[in-house]
């Protein structure tokens, strides 16, 4: 427009002005629209908005950057227990504080987890619009409203309790005690025991006790492809739940879950649910009452594999883990199990599932591993305004997470060893388990935990009665592999370094 600069510099004011004048014109319409598109209107009575190096876009950067440790430095930075994340369109609410956790906890239908795991569940299943029109209807569960996801959730805590919960637990136990016998057998072979990888081990154990439990006879996790495409859909959890094509962004991903849905469908097909727990026939009860159709009944079971193995195989090894790579801890561990249940504990044996629950240090310290190691956020969504606490303002479509960590390691409430793993912190009496999110809360809290408590305190205990482990590493020691806390799908780390080790028999290695 401008052709010529000089006109500029030599002194036409009035040009320069017109100039200055379109171009601030120019800027404050650009920031009218972008604001408009990014901005949001704020409210005194949210909490605290933090603010960000970039306008706008500064806390999405620290979060892709830095995943669920930019609120933890945010948290430490501020000092807050509960701030606001503006976001392009929308604001996060971040909650690092138990009492404000018990608050949304109450508030279970206003601030809800229901809605969250519908949203998810089409993008990460694959199920049909029908379905997902089924499933998010009522998701929140308003009261006295037909509801998919509540009554699922009913369900599934029916079946987890009583004598489903034990015979779910045998049945796991039976699976794990074939191989433990094969262990010994290898550990006593004349070559000497095999090495195995730590991480890949305890996955594998742990896996096939807990879907023996669960599937019965007909269990499709028994076939390798299928467990492990379990672990690489994991991996994708983001992928799937970005919306890109698969066949451009996540074709490794997509492989493994139709690998598992296959499976899943043969397993319907074969009416192999007629032998499996409770919970398979429970669950699988309420989406045929709800119509959904038997291929997206497969759908769905293929992911609850979430919920039922992703937590509780990290929490498996990081229990071995910290018992045998600490030799005091050990010997009080064995002293402890042996007592109550026989140098030569059989999972066979129905007395020992019971006499491990009564372990009090063993307890102890699977419920440390979940504080110590754990990762993830519970994330929840606002469905209607509500004012948090008596003090809080929490926005409609807003989200709420409450990072793991910030409760877990808060001195207030663990003491100035917060952020050390203490075997014995969770013996009676020596804390306050109030701010202990290892399986949540309220409503939400996790209908497995005593099932996977179960599994892990009996294998452990047999473990550690019968073996020692040689670690094949260049320390030769249980070096800490280190915390990979990249999966979306878990609230307990995985080992980020995998490593060998060797079974040894103890009455061998004592001759
Ligand atoms: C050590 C193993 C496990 C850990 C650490 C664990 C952890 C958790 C946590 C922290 C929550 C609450 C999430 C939130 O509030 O945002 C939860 C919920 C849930 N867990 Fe587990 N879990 C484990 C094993 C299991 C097993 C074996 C099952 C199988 C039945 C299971 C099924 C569920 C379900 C269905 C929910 C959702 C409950 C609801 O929305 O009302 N979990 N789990």
């Amino acid at each position: 427009m401008y052709s010529n600069p000089t006109a500029l510099l030599s002194g036409d004011h009035s040009i320069l002005t017109q100039y200055a004048l379109s171009t601030i014109l120019m800027l404050g319409l650009l920031f009218l629209i972008v604001d408009r598109i990014l901005g949001i209107k704020r409210s005194d009575a949210e909490p605290h908005f933090l603010p960000s190096g970039v306008p706008y876009i500064g806390h999405v950067i620290g979060i892709i950057r830095r995943g669920v440790d930019y609120y933890d430095e945010m948290t430490a930075k501020h000092g807050k227990l509960i701030y606001s994340l503006a976001m392009p369109g929308g604001r996060l609410y971040v909650v690092n504080s138990s009492e404000h956790m018990k608050s949304i906890e109450k508030a279970y239908r206003e601030i809800s987890f229901w809605f969250i795991e519908a949203s998810f569940s089409k993008r990460l299943s694959g199920i049909s619009n029908a379905s997902d029109r089924v499933l998010k209807a009522n998701a929140e569960g308003v009261k006295g409203e037909a509801s998919l996801v509540v009554d699922g959730m009913k369900a599934t805590h029916a079946a987890m309790g009583g004598q489903d919960l034990h015979d779910m637990v045998e049945r796991g136990l039976q699976r794990a005690a074939r191989i433990l016998e094969e262990l010994e057998s290898d550990a006593d072979s004349a070559s000497g025991p095999a090495s195995h990888c730590l991480w890949s081990w305890t996955q594998h154990v742990f896996s096939l006790a807990t879907s023996s439990a669960v599937y019965g006879p007909g269990n499709p996790y028994e076939d390798l492809a299928v467990e492990q495409g379990l672990y690489q859909f994991e991996d994708s959890t983001m992928l799937f739940l970005s919306g890109l094509p698969h066949q451009m962004f996540n074709r490794k991903g997509f492989a493994a879950r139709e690998t598992i849905v296959r499976a899943f469908t043969r397993f319907f097909a074969d009416k192999s649910d007629e032998q499996a727990s409770q919970l398979v026939k429970n669950r699988a009860e309420v989406l045929r009452r709800y119509g959904i159709p038997e291929n997206d009944v497969a759908r769905f079971e293929t992911v609850n594999g979430f919920g039922i193995l992703l937590n509780l195989l990290p929490t498996a090894y990081w229990t071995i883990w910290h018992i045998f790579s600490d030799c005091t801890l050990l010997d009080t561990v064995r002293e402890e199990a042996q007592a109550a249940l026989g140098a030569d504990a059989s999972l066979k044996d129905k007395r020992c599932v019971d006499a491990a629950q009564q372990l009090p240090l063993l307890n102890s310290v699977m419920h440390e591993v979940l504080r110590y190691n754990t990762t993830g956020a519970a994330v929840r969504r606002v469905m209607k305004d509500h004012v948090l606490s008596g003090q809080f303002l929490l926005k409609k479509d807003s989200y709420c997470l409450v990072p793991n960590k910030g409760i877990h390691f808060n001195t207030d409430q663990w003491g100035v060893n917060a952020r050390s793993f203490q075997p014995d912190r969770f013996l009676k009496g020596k804390t306050n388990r109030e701010s202990f999110r290892g399986f949540g809360g309220g409503v939400n809290a996790c209908p497995g935990k005593a099932f996977a408590a179960r599994l892990i305190l009996t294998i452990v205990a047999a473990l550690v009665l019968r073996f020692d482990i040689e670690p094949c590493t260049e320390s030769g020691m249980l070096d800490h592999p280190g915390h990979d806390e990249s999966s979306m799908a878990i609230v307990v780390a995985r080992p980020a370094r995998k490593y060998r080790v060797k079974f040894v028999r103890r009455a061998r290695r004592e001759e």
